[in-house]
């Protein structure tokens, strides 16, 4: 089970109990404006070798369960499991079923016998793991040769719009860290997993203002929770100059948001 005791791992992502806390609180609002992240997902989905048919899997950071209904639906739904560190989202994911399990559970330390999976799938989780490597490591130790780990992560340059615009407000930092897609390359090659496919493709959303795309990343429990965050409440100033920071990258369809989105399948070798 997931040990909140340890301290946190050192680096820049936020400690574990925040980020549990707030995906719990953001559980009843996440699905409403969740579209990128149901994009994403649709697209990994999409990425699984086609033949492919697991007899246990798992949900890394299942969140809402949206696409814990999806594998349940294209795979036998009484093999799977599903695995979050937010006990919020697990409680709003496990009346409306998909997998046999719904399991509180830390991706850096999981929960599970080595070799008692085929597929381990996560989606828009593993970028609040401070340790990827660990998260790989355990990926492998809990597949079957053969078995398939296929992730989505966000990596460096996403939300860049918003990050240069506080920084030309106060130089503090608003926005979360992201690795580098280089470290996710050289993670996954250090991985004893094959690769077979490894890609980062841009995703841009637009909004017609800050506060809409404030507003999202709140209903999200993806606001910054960064160490060296800035507290207390924002100025309306500082918002001002936010506003008026934002707006040198407006474009015909609004201001945009960018997503980096690392797309990724690796496989257990036989
Ligand atoms: C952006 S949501 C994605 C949820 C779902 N996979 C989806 O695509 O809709 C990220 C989820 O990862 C979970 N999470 C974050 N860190 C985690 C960790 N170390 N172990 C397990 N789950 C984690 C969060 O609690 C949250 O539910």
């Amino acid at each position: 089970m997931t040990d909140l005791s340890l301290p946190p791992l050192p680096g820049a992502l936020p400690d574990k109990r925040q980020v549990a806390a707030s995906f719990s609180r953001a559980a009843t609002s996440y699905d409403s404006v969740a579209e990128l992240q149901r994009d994403v997902g649709q697209q990994l989905l999409g990425r699984l070798p086609s033949s492919f048919m697991p007899q246990r899997w798992l949900d890394l950071g299942c969140g809402t369960g949206y696409f814990t209904r999806a594998l349940g639906a294209r795979f036998a739904e009484t093999n799977g499991l599903a695995l979050d560190i937010a006990e919020g989202m697990l409680n709003h994911a496990r009346p409306q079923g998909g997998a046999l399990y719904f399991v509180a559970g830390d991706a850096e330390r999981l929960p599970l016998q080595a070799a008692s999976c085929d597929l381990v799938f996560s989606s828009l989780a593993v970028q609040w793991c401070a340790d990827f490597a660990s998260v790989l490591s355990e990926a492998h130790r809990v597949l079957k040769p053969g078995g398939v780990f296929a992730f989505t992560s966000l990596c460096v340059g996403t939300l860049y719009e918003l990050r240069d615009s506080w920084r030309q407000v106060d130089g503090l930092v608003h926005v979360n860290r992201f690795r580098g897609f280089e470290t996710y390359q050289h993670l996954c090659a250090d991985s004893g997993l094959n690769i077979v496919s490894l890609e980062n493709r841009p995703h841009v959303l637009h909004y017609s203002d800050v506060r809409s795309l404030t507003h999202e990343l709140k209903a999200l429990g993806a606001h910054n929770l960064n160490p060296g965050r800035p507290g207390g409440l924002t100025g309306r100033a500082r918002i001002l100059a936010l506003v008026e920071a934002y707006e040198q990258f407006r474009q015909a369809q609004g201001l945009p948001a960018t997503y980096q989105v690392v797309y990724a399948v690796l496989e257990k070798p036989l």
